[in-house]
């Protein structure tokens, strides 16, 4: 059947203490919306709606540039779970398959047990976990699987708080029933506010089928403090640990690498200690990534070996068998395959031709304090230790610039550029000036004892 999603996120998370709104707060380099949107991905949605409130511009941005198919809708004003659904309703028009109602804040639900609620051929299905200490959630009053109704804290009675089976808040159920069980929904009780849990008891009112699918509490972990938002971050990283050893990703130290939401490791690549994976990296099979690299926004193809101690920003792509060595750092560079850059080298806004090796200290100097400038060399060209690629700058095919170099104009195929002061020796020189300043140090010295004397 076809799934829609709803992403509640319009709620401003007072305990978090912040300017941000909550679902904007980070786990993994990511906002937690896009973890929901990443979980809830796992549906094939064919609509996706978020609901947003407090910050909508930012969290509309983050919707978008994690999820570009989805549309968002605004909630002006917070009256409860019940009435965000209810301002999703109009874009579910002519849409006829299951809804699930996902929050914002609750970044760990595992795809599977999305999938196993999708599946559930009850009218309302709802997400429901045994909770080691049930607090402030909705209580569950069920039969086995077969769901009642909810009850939240606030309006439930001693017993009721007794239950420790508690709501998740996600929820699925038929796109047409829950447009005509939200329409219903009240206010009277002791939050005022529309509870989108009311639903399950109005099913049962009509004699409809209401069921309880359980997943473990971590999964259902909300966040409402920056307390909670801290362990989060610990939870999930442990859990990418985890699925990456279990793909067949070698760590010598997994406790000290560190994930993003959208961090890709093939198969048979090895990570060194203290390795940071910012958003938008990829990695292919069997490449090697040494001890400190920092790697954001950049493509890492088979066979290539990266640091230690590099730094890898936004556009960097390396092809097979590129060597990126200690103290070099790629900005919007290609690599073609086999080049070698071994040591304290910048390379930005730049294309490197096939095989070609950049010596030590080698920098593309890119920026001219207004503009970015780009440099271009060819295959199997060797660039001197110390050159300044002065930008923008071409290097043909196979040319060889001397070591410290600065180049400012191009240089055509297979020629050898130098371009600096010309060396000049001066015979005996030196030791004519050592023993000049020798003598000085020796009259100083001479004139300092005689006044003392
Ligand atoms: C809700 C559930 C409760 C469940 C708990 C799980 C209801 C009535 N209660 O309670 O049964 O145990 O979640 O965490 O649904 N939101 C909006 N607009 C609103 C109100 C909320 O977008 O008007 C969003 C919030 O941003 C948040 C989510 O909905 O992402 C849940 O809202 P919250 O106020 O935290 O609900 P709880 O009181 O925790
Ligand atoms: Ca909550």
């Amino acid at each position: 059947m076809a799934n829609a999603l709803i992403i509640l996120a319009a709620g401003q998370g007072t305990r978090m203490n912040s300017d941000l709104p909550k679902v904007l707060h980070q786990v993994g380099r990511a906002p937690l919306v896009a973890h929901a949107l990443a979980a809830g991905r796992a549906l094939e949605p064919e609509r996706i709606i978020a609901v947003t409130g407090h910050g909508a511009d930012l969290v509309e941005k983050a919707v978008a540039q994690w999820a570009p198919d989805a549309q968002s809708v605004r909630q002006a004003e917070q009256l409860g779970t019940g009435h965000a659904v209810a301002q999703a309703l109009p874009l579910l028009e002519g849409f006829d398959g299951r809804v699930i109602v996902l929050y914002g804040d609750t970044p760990f639900i595992r795809p599977e047990t999305l999938d196993a609620l999708a599946a559930s051929d009850a009218a309302v299905a709802v997400l429901g976990f045994v909770a080691a200490d049930p607090g402030r959630y909705g209580r569950l009053i069920a039969q086995g699987p077969a769901l009642e109704r909810i009850v939240e804290y606030k309006d439930a009675s001693e017993s009721e708080r007794g239950i420790r089976l508690c709501n998740s808040g996600v929820i699925a159920c038929d796109a047409v029933l829950l447009t005509e069980l939200v329409q219903g929904l009240g206010n009277d009780n002791a939050a005022g506010e529309y509870y989108l849990t009311d639903i399950v008891g109005a099913a049962r009112a009509r004699g409809l089928s209401a069921e309880v699918v359980t997943c473990d509490e971590a999964e259902t972990l909300g966040i409402n403090t920056r307390a909670e938002l801290a362990r989060a971050e610990a939870l999930f990283q442990t859990r990418q640990r985890n699925d990456a050893l279990e793909n067949g990703v070698s760590m010598a130290d997994p406790d000290s690498v560190y994930f993003a939401l959208d961090t890709y490791l093939g198969r048979d690549v090895t990570v060194g200690p203290n390795v940071v994976f910012g958003t938008g990296v990829t990695v292919e099979s069997g490449a090697s990534i040494e001890a400190f690299c920092h790697l954001e926004g950049c493509h890492i193809s088979r066979g290539a070996t990266i640091g230690p101690f590099a730094r890898l920003r936004p556009g960097a792509e390396l092809a097979e068998d590129v060597h990126v060595g200690n103290f070099v750092e790629v900005k919007n560079a290609t690599l073609a395959e086999g080049v070698k850059v071994g040591h304290l080298t910048y390379l930005g806004d730049a294309e490197i031709g096939a095989r070609t090796n950049i010596g030590a200290g080698t920098i593309t100097c890119n920026y001219d304090g207004v503009f970015k400038h780009r440099t271009v060399i060819g295959e199997d060209a060797f660039i001197g230790s110390s050159t300044m690629l002065v930008a923008p700058v071409t290097i043909g095919a196979r040319a060889l610039t001397g070591s410290g170099s600065v180049i400012t104009k191009n240089v055509p195929d297979d020629a050898l550029s130098v371009a600096r002061g010309q060396q000049v020796n001066k015979p005996g020189l030196a030791r004519k000036l050592m023993t000049m300043l020798r003598e000085e140090k020796a009259r100083r010295a001479a004139a300092k004892s005689e006044k003392k004397g």
